[in-house]
């Protein structure tokens, strides 16, 4: 029995649920991982205009993670069409989009500038940016529901594409920001980003990161991720892609008994470029195992 591992995100049909994550893989890897055989690839968040970043060092190991601080250093609108679009729709697995701005307008503007571009399958919304309200910056999108609502409705407005919210886990309580999301339209949510984190040198007495502060990810992140996907997934009624530490076919399938529809792979591309096949490739196995003929039939299935 071939089991089927196909899933659907809203409108997007993938043929497996394994997709890396922004910001963790791009077309470089072409030669280390079969990218044809993804689920999909979500590409590096882009801007409107090329942003330069966080000051440097911006990556730092830590116990079974890593931090960085990044800072959304990417090369614009206008290049991510001429070439990094061009070359990633070339291995004909799915492409999805990653856009971040400063102001509901800039994200419908490059949903708008988005929304016809052949080969692209679906928008992600990276809404762990600051909430700049009034000229002044109050904590992030995605850590407020009003503010996540209008920018998902006003993207919603701009494009007929799939859109899919990325969620902060730097919050109270997820289900809040989960369902304002839902009701302002997503078709999905993704869950998680990375948690705030920080490391000290205890020799030179400064912080690791150059921006003092980063994000946390790996499989320090995961048990997090998990309760948190559980949470939103008894709450909302749209697909819930998990990440979060994700390092084999055993990680994605703890998402997907918790309620995630697909999951996406990170920091794992860091260690093992190939972890997101290896991961399809076991999620495979685990089901001719246990006689599940699809992927699907698991989600949620958590016993408690
Ligand atoms: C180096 C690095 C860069 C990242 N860049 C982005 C990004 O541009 N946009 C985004 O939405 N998430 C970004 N992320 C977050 C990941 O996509 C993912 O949500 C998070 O790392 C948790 O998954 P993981 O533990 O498997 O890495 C980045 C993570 C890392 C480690």
């Amino acid at each position: 029995m071939k089991p089927d591992t196909s899933v659907k995100i809203g409108r997007l049909k993938l043929k497996n649920p394994v997709m890396v994550a922004s910001g963790t893989f791009g077309e470089e890897y072409r030669e280390l991982a079969d990218i044809r055989s993804l689920g999909a690839v979500v590409a590096k968040t882009i801007t409107l205009k090329a942003r330069s970043g966080n000051r440097p060092p911006r990556l730092v190991e830590t116990p079974s993670g890593m931090l960085n601080s990044i800072g959304l250093e990417n090369k614009g609108l206008d290049f991510f069409v001429k070439e990094t679009l061009p070359a990633l729709t070339r291995f004909k697995a799915p492409v999805i989009a990653s856009i971040s701005g400063d102001s509901e307008d800039e994200f419908a503007a490059l949903a708008r500038a988005l929304q016809k571009r052949k080969g692209l399958s679906a928008l992600e919304l990276n809404l762990s940016c600051p909430n700049v309200k009034h000229g002044s910056s109050e904590g992030l999108i995605a850590q407020d529901a009003e503010a996540t609502g209008k920018i998902v409705s006003e993207v919603r407005r701009a494009t007929q594409l799939p859109l899919i919210a990325k969620l902060s886990p730097n919050v109270t309580d997820i289900t809040r920001i989960a369902v304002a999301a839902q009701d302002a339209g997503a078709d999905a949510i993704t869950l998680i980003n990375t948690l705030f984190g920080m490391s000290v040198d205890i020799e030179t007495r400064r912080p690791r990161l150059g921006n003092v502060h980063g994000g946390l990810s790996g499989p320090a992140i995961k048990p997090v991720a998990l309760k948190i996907v559980w949470d939103a997934h008894k709450k909302v009624k749209i697909p819930i892609i998990g990440a979060g530490g994700i390092m084999g076919h055993k990680d994605a399938i703890e998402f997907i008994l918790c309620g995630a529809s697909a999951v996406q792979v990170g920091t794992a591309n860091f260690v093992d470029p190939r972890s997101a096949v290896g991961a399809i490739e076991g999620i495979k196995e685990y089901l001719v195992k246990n006689k599940i003929k699809s992927v699907s039939q698991l989600v949620g299935r958590l016993e408690t």
